[in-house]
């Protein structure tokens, strides 16, 4: 099942996050796909307001990880663009199963290093300020949550 859904500026792009926030539970993996620009990092800074992190969120790019402490649940926000050499040295799976939620920006990149469920969410550049979002649950956790908020 997919759901598709489309934003007009983003401000839509954060509200659309903030629904997606309001059904988090802790290991989530939210799996975001999308040209440069397309709003990846806009939907990542409006989960993590709605998640109380009051941090100045920046694309963690040069760091590809960075950790947020002070929300509701510890907030992990990947960026693996620029990710080389052995991927075994991120630990990604000390991340999947640390209780926080997961948010990873090109995550096209590491498909193979992907949690069996997750959501996957693709964004695609209409306009400069139209967004397509299509979500892909995986599992039946992530199928409510869509099910519920889009
Ligand atoms: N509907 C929209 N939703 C989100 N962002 C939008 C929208 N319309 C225009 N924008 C603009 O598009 C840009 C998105 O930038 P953002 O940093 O989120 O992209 P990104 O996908 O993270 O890129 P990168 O691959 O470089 O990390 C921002 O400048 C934002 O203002
Ligand atoms: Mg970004």
């Amino acid at each position: 099942m997919e759901y598709k859904l489309t934003t007009r500026n983003e401000v839509e792009t954060i509200e659309l996050a903030q629904n997606i926030e309001s059904e988090k539970f802790p290991n989530m993996i939210i799996c975001l796909e999308g040209d440069l620009g397309s709003g990846k990092t806009v939907f990542a800074k409006g989960f993590a307001g709605a998640m109380g992190i009051d941090d100045h969120i920046t694309s963690p790019t040069f760091n590809i990880i960075k950790e947020y402490e002070n929300g509701e649940l510890p907030l992990y926000h990947m960026d693996v663009y620029r990710l080389e050499g052995d991927i075994s040295e991120l630990a990604l799976d000390d991340y999947y199963h640390a209780d926080g939620v997961v948010i990873i920006e090109w995550a096209d990149m590491i498909k193979e290093s992907l949690p069996k469920e997750h959501l996957y969410i693709k964004i695609k550049i209409i306009d400069e300020d139209t967004r397509l979002f299509i979500f892909k649950p995986v599992g039946k956790k992530y199928e409510d949550i869509c099910e519920a908020v889009l």
